[in-house]
């Protein structure tokens, strides 16, 4: 920051009256912030409700902005997004993910997102539907396998962490889809599929922290789990350096439009990391298509798998919901496979999983730091005139809080997929007007332009998720392919199954199920 731009945010404070200093502020988060009793984004949601939709919240000498309008969270996430970064979010992913879209400088993000995105393209979609269902698929014939030797036995159910098995799953889906490597970890383990559970383990327990332990001297060599940590992420790194120096060697130069003439259908490998290797000027030295990869490994994997999980979790509470759905399910595939077609026609259970995504949010909070002062709007709940806030302030978006917002939602706490049909002032923002699967052909899952930012599971502006459609209909796919087949009760109570968070909500001790096969089907 130049000597002007520090002269004219002294002058904006002064002026201002330091009007961060006049925003409500949560007492009781001074507290050890290590210590919380319970999940942190509960806590801000009580706060919310106390302070309003824009409060600080001190931990010790640390202050946080949380936001919970969806006015504000537009005004940081899209009309003024660059006036933000990542704070301590890129501090903590860095070591991960390098220079990957994530925590990326601005330079660098812009460069790549431009090559990024485009990969996520109609074709590519729709050949990654034939991978969602065909992993799936997987997971299904292992289930039925367990469930036939459990008849045999004379029993009629089998218990299962269906937490552990989306886990698996969703793994397997995006290293085939992102760089065409099947960890086939449904069906076994692998030193490859450990290391990437226990880089996600570290960056979890990392994101929980505030302290960068991981930056103190020599931590990487002394600590056992420090040690640890980078052995693990050597093996992964071994791993995708020996992909990428395979799709470079088999590089099929191409642009656009020659891509578009592809059979991707039937093409062998119709990955990402192809499309980054093939692209005409996308060229991208190694380090970087490997930070690109490991990225996209880690933001797509835990987050698709929670989403799952937390839909059977709603589900199981509301067998009449899942009758429902299995009553479309039957109508739509009857006992066929999914398809990128199929997709289009089960409204309900699209529904289900854009209802999953509200009431938990993967992650539940947006991290953003201001690089220059900036003035949040006002006119939201709570208050009328704005904040002021100087630079480097660090700011949580409490997605979880917009998404169960009194203000926003009618009954914000319950589970009713169909509310998103409902064309009603009081749901959503002022002029919500409902989303209609039907006249909406380019936007199968009601979205944050929709909902004008009362509805932001993949956040919105320009560092939007790049993987938003991939991951709907890989959630959608996959529920499809399991309620095709069984019912699906909790084992214990649904309050035994505890929250924990760490970059995504998942629960403590797994999320253990009964299955039974439906009847009728073979
Ligand atoms: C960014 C959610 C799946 C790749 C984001 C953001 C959210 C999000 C909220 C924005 C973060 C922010 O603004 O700070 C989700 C959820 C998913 C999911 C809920 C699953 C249900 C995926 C998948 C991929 C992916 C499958 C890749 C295949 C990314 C990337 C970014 C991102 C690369 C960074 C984009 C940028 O900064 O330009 N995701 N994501 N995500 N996501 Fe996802």
């Amino acid at each position: 920051m130049n000597l002007l731009d520090n002269a004219r945010n002294l002058l904006t404070n002064f002026l201002s009256g330091g009007k961060i200093g006049s925003m409500p502020t949560a007492e009781g988060a001074v507290s050890d912030p290590f210590g919380q009793p319970q999940p942190l984004f509960f806590s801000l949601y009580d706060w919310f409700l106390e302070h309003g939709s824009v409060y600080k919240l001190a931990f010790g000498p640390k202050a946080f902005v949380v936001v919970s309008d969806p006015i504000v969270a537009r005004h940081v996430l899209r009309e003024n997004a660059f006036s933000y970064d990542k704070g301590v979010l890129a501090d903590i992913l860095e070591p991960i993910m390098g220079k990957g879209l994530i925590p990326a400088d601005l330079e660098t993000w812009k460069q790549r997102r431009r090559v990024i995105a485009p990969g996520f393209h109609a074709l590519y979609l729709e050949a990654m539907a034939k991978v969602f269902t065909d992993c799936s698929e997987r997971t299904m014939l292992k289930f039925e396998k367990l469930l036939e030797e459990e008849c045999s036995k004379g029993g009629g159910t089998i218990e299962l962490d269906l937490e552990a098995e989306f886990s698996n799953l969703a793994l397997d889906i995006i290293g085939l889809g992102v760089f065409n490597y099947d960890f086939g970890s449904v069906t076994k383990e692998s030193p490859v599929i450990k290391a990437v559970y226990g880089t996600l383990f570290e960056a979890e327990h990392r994101s929980t922290f505030y302290i960068p332990y991981w930056k103190i001297p020599l931590a990487k060599w002394l600590v056992p789990r420090q040690r640890k940590f980078q052995s693990d992420l050597k093996v992964i790194n071994d791993c995708l350096d020996g992909l990428i120096i395979n799709a470079k060697e088999t590089r099929e130069e191409t642009d656009v439009e020659k891509l578009q003439q592809r059979d991707y259908l039937n093409l062998k490998d119709a990955s990402l990391l192809r499309f980054l290797v093939d692209m005409r000027g996308a060229d991208a030295d190694d380090r970087q298509l490997r930070d690109d990869l490991m990225t996209m490994l880690i933001a797509g994997h835990e987050t698709t798998a929670s989403v799952l999980t937390w839909a059977v979790f709603l589900l199981a509470q509301h067998p009449s919901k899942m009758k429902k759905a299995q009553a479309e399910i039957d109508l739509v595939l009857g006992q066929e496979r999914t398809t990128f077609e199929s997709v289009k026609k089960l409204v309900y259970l699209r529904l289900i999983v854009v209802e999953s995504l509200r009431l938990y949010p993967q992650p539940p909070l947006l991290i953003r730091r201001s690089l220059r002062s900036d003035c949040l709007p006002g006119g939201y709940k709570g208050d009328k005139n704005g904040y002021v806030i100087p630079p480097g302030t660090d700011i949580f978006i409490s997605v979880y809080n917009l998404h169960r917002s009194p203000y926003y939602w009618d009954k914000p706490d319950e589970f009713e997929p169909e509310r998103f049909l409902e064309q009603k002032e009081s749901q959503g923002i002022e002029g919500w007007a409902g989303f209609d699967p039907s006249r909406s052909p380019g936007a199968l899952y009601p979205n944050e332009v929709i909902s004008d930012f009362a509805f932001l599971p993949f956040g919105g502006g320009p560092r939007k998720c790049v993987g938003d459609q991939f991951a709907l209909m890989e959630s959608t796919i996959a529920l499809a392919m399991l309620l095709q087949k069984f019912d699906i009760e909790l084992q214990g109570s649904p309050d035994s199954v505890e929250l924990v968070t760490g970059a995504t909500i998942h629960t403590k001790n797994g999320l253990w199920c009964r299955l039974k096969k439906r009847p009728n089907v073979h």
